[in-house]
């Protein structure tokens, strides 16, 4: 039997939507934030580029269509316009709060460019650790209680209602009882073999939501950053920020060529999806490396606008910006995720609310802006603590969930599943995608749901389940979800 604590509100995730949703609640409320390790494993944490906010209220328009051309048109527009216009004031709040983002002498903020955003509109802190200094700055803020090992396996849901959740804390299982849930527990990164993400992104409560029956939308939409240095053993690749293409660094090949401008004539400053994708195709093509090439750049310019990248690569044996780097594309994040409102409300689910990553707002369609994440994660974030607010969820008496899965958290197999699916996805369910790719991936997902596995990894496979399944339906390439043999399918139907 587990110990009971009970709250006015558990958030799940403490990168940036858990920790904002919470500072926009009041220090009355008896709120507990929970996160799966220290509250710095979060893919907030590792953000470099930077935080887009519209520059001023005529910037609007541009930043909504910016958006919306990223997204391969297939954003909600509703969304992608309460972004764009609460940005300004999600920017104010947060100076006048004291976040540090980085100013010219005179105190300006500085703003730097991505790719395919018509202007300089991203806010930037540390030169090129812009997720570490918010996550720190909202950490130094928060007055609600914060614990940490804290493994979430379960959703207390019945009838409508969310209850809370059941979680390992310290390894001991724990009913946490709760007014309202906040799901703000990010993407799903571990599905992939090469990821830019915190180790702690695993798709479980994702899992979770599919099995209770909860919508997942756009899942076919998985976004592939294109300059990524994948050769480190560690599970966690190293990003090079888009910014750094914004100021103006070459995609390359061996010979120095800048073959991007053979796909895109915006050539490093195509979105996200179509980069990731020329670069895919034009190794698979000519079997040439690719590279990063940074040579243009004045040493200590550099060296100040990306002293983190700088110090990274210097430790593994890279002199930047003269040293080229090899890259290759890699997992990087989830447009799609749990379906929500604008404020967050889980539809059919009272007291459940989703934040961030985790979140399908419908902002970014078929592929995300660069450096939307970020003010994503905050407004909505803000809006779920209004909704929170608003909803007036009491609890009265709590059902009796007898069935728990503490003791079954992990099977003696799973971690060669566990490879193997991150294989699969990263083969059949990646950059380019085809229909016998997608449909080995699911025979895989389906057998291994059949075997003796854990629950972690039943959650993942109900997840990389929901991904391959939403890619099977979209016959048509979209944003960045590409199939290769599409005339063929249409032509086998
Ligand atoms: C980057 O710095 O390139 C990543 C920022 C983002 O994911 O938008």
């Amino acid at each position: 039997m587990s110990e009971i604590k009970k709250y006015d509100v558990l958030i799940i995730g403490a990168g940036l939507a858990g920790l904002y949703t919470a500072a926009n609640l009041p220090a009355n409320l008896n709120a507990l934030i929970v996160c799966k390790d220290v509250p710095w494993e979060c893919n907030t944490f590792y953000a470099q580029g930077g935080i887009v906010t519209a520059l001023d209220e005529e910037d609007v328009p541009f930043h909504i269509q910016d958006t919306i051309n990223a997204g391969a048109r297939h954003n909600k527009l509703k969304a992608v316009e309460v972004l764009s216009k609460e940005s300004i004031e999600i920017r104010e709040d947060f100076l006048k709060r004291g976040m540090p983002f980085d100013v010219d002498e005179n105190g300006n903020l500085l703003y730097t460019k991505e790719a395919a955003h018509s202007t300089n509109r991203i806010l930037h802190a540390g030169g090129d650790a812009t997720g570490r200094y918010m996550h720190k700055f909202l950490m130094e803020q928060n007055y609600h209680k914060l614990q940490r090992n804290t493994l979430v396996y379960d959703l207390l849901i019945e009838n409508g209602r969310c209850y809370g959740a059941r979680a390992m804390v310290n390894y001991k299982p724990v009913t946490i009882q709760a007014s309202s849930t906040v799901i703000a527990s990010g993407g799903i990164g571990s599905l992939y073999k090469y990821n830019t993400n915190s180790r702690t992104v695993s798709a479980d409560i994702h899992g979770i939501c599919v099995e209770k029956g909860i919508a997942l939308k756009d899942m076919e939409f998985m976004q592939f950053h294109p300059t990524v240095f994948v050769k480190t053993p560690f599970a966690r690749k190293l990003l090079l920020t888009e910014a750094l293409r914004g100021e103006g660094a070459h995609i390359v090949d061996e010979d120095g060529y800048r073959f991007l401008f053979e796909y895109d004539k915006r050539g490093e400053l195509a979105s996200r999806d179509i980069v990731s994708r020329a670069i895919f195709l034009y190794k698979r093509k000519t079997g040439k490396k690719v590279y990063l090439d940074f040579s243009m750049f004045d040493e200590k310019w550099f060296h100040k606008r990306f002293p983190n990248i700088t110090k990274t690569f210097a430790k593994i044996g890279y002199n930047l910006p003269k040293d080229r780097v090899e890259i290759s594309p890699a997992f990087h994040y989830a447009n799609g995720g749990i379906e929500c409102d604008l404020y967050g409300r889980i539809p059919g689910v009272k007291g459940l609310y989703v934040a961030g990553e985790a979140a399908c707002t419908g902002v970014h369609g078929a592929n995300r802006l660069a450096s939307n994440s970020l003010l994503e994660g905050a407004v909505f974030a803000k809006r779920v603590a209004t909704a929170i607010l608003n909803d007036k969820n009491c609890l009265v008496g709590h059902p009796k969930f007898d069935k728990d899965y503490d003791t079954q958290l992990h099977e003696e197999n799973d971690k060669a599943y566990k490879h193997k699916l991150r294989e699969i996805m990263w083969k059949d369910v990646g950059i380019v995608r085809n229909k016998q790719g997608l449909l080995e991936a699911k025979n895989f997902i389906y057998d291994t749901k059949n075997k003796k596995i854990g629950r972690l990894l039943e959650l993942r496979l109900n997840t990389a389940a929901a991904i391959v399944n939403a890619a099977l339906n979209r016959k048509e390439s979209l944003g960045s979800h590409y199939i290769e043999d599409e005339t063929q399918n249409k032509g086998n139907e």
